[in-house]
C-alpha cells in the first residue's frame, strides 16, 4: 500500500489541513466502478467524475453533450468502488447556468442519488451566488477556473488562459470571490505556473492544478490520459505513467491469436 495512504475518509477538512501542512493533494478522474476501486486502493485523495467523460468515455468532441442523468449514472458506479477518496462530480453544461434554483436542485439531486461528497462547477464571479446557495445547503462545491471547457465556444480554442494581465487579474479576483462564496477548493486549468502560484497564495482553500504548474496545492489529470490510453491526445501537461493502450492492444492480439489457433480455452479452463 502506498506511503501516502491513510485510511481515514477524505473530507473537505482533510483537504484544508493538507494545504495548511503543505501536503500535496492527488486527484484523478473516474467514470466506472473498477477504475474508481483501483484509484481508491492506490491512495488517491479525490476522484472526480469529470464531464470529461463526454470526451473520453462517450467520444464527443466537447464536454457539452453529457447530461445530468448520465453524470448520475456514472457517479453511482464510481461511489460503489470507493471507501476513502472524496468523490466530486462535475455539474454538466446547462445544469447550473440557467438559474440558481435549478442549479440548487441539480446539485441536490447529485448528492441524494449518488453518495458523492461534492460537486464542481466552472466559472468565477458569475457563479458565485450559485456556489453560495449550494454550499449553504451543506453541499461542498469545488470551483474550476482558467480554461473552463464548457465555455470552449466562447474561448474558440483550448489554449492556456490568463496569459494577459487583465485576464490574470480577473482569475485572481474570481478565486477570492469563490472562496468567499464558500467553495472548498478550486481547479486551475491551463494557466501560467506563476499565476497559479499567486492564486494559491492568495486564498486559504486548496487549488488543484491541471496544466497549471507545480505551485498548486494538488494536481489532477484525466485518468485515461495519464495511463496512456488516450493515444491521440498529448498536451505538454499530461505525463504518461503507463502505456496501457499498448498493453491492451497486445493482450487483445494475443487473445485473437489464441482463439483463431484453438489455443483458448484449454481443458483446465473448461468445465
Ligand atoms: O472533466 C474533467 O475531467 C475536469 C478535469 C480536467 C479537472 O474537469
Amino acid at each position: 500500500m502506498s506511503t501516502y495512504t491513510d485510511f481515514r475518509k477524505i473530507t473537505t477538512q482533510t483537504l484544508f489541513l493538507s494545504k495548511t501542512k503543505g501536503i500535496k493533494i492527488s486527484a484523478l478522474t473516474a467514470y466506472d466502478f473498477i477504475t474508481a476501486k483501483l484509484l481508491d486502493q492506490a491512495g488517491i485523495d479525490i476522484i472526480l467524475v469529470g464531464d470529461s467523460l463526454s470526451n473520453v468515455f462517450q467520444g464527443n468532441e466537447t464536454t457539452l453533450p453529457v447530461t445530468m442523468d448520465e453524470m448520475i449514472y456514472h457517479t453511482k458506479a464510481v461511489t460503489k468502488g470507493v471507501d476513502r477518496a472524496m468523490v466530486v462530480v462535475d455539474m454538466p453544461f446547462m445544469s447550473y447556468q440557467t438559474n440558481i434554483d435549478e442549479a440548487f436542485r441539480n446539485a441536490g439531486r447529485i448528492m441524494k442519488e449518488t453518495s458523492a461528497g461534492g460537486v464542481k462547477l466552472e466559472g468565477g464571479e458569475r457563479v458565485a451566488e450559485t456556489v453560495r446557495k449550494i454550499t449553504q445547503a451543506g453541499i461542498p462545491v469545488m470551483g474550476h477556473m482558467g480554461l473552463t471547457p464548457q465555455s470552449i465556444h466562447q474561448f474558440g480554442s483550448y489554449k492556456a488562459r490568463g496569459k494577459d494581465e487583465e485576464e490574470a487579474k480577473q482569475i485572481i479576483k474570481d478565486a477570492k470571490i469563490l472562496e468567499q462564496a464558500g467553495a472548498f477548493s478550486i481547479v486551475l486549468e491551463k494557466i501560467p505556473a506563476q499565476l497559479a502560484k499567486t492564486v494559491t497564495e492568495s486564498i486559504s482553500i486548496p487549488t488543484i492544478g491541471i496544466g497549471a504548474g507545480m505551485h498548486c496545492d494538488g494536481q489532477i489529470l484525466v485518468t485515461p490520459d495519464m495511463l496512456g490510453l488516450n493515444v491521440d491526445f498529448h498536451p505538454r501537461f499530461v505525463r504518461h505513467y503507463a502505456e496501457l493502450a499498448e498493453v491492451m492492444i497486445q493482450a487483445v492480439k494475443n487473445y485473437v491469436k489464441d482463439v483463431k489457433e484453438k489455443q483458448f480455452p484449454s481443458e483446465q479452463e473448461s468445465y
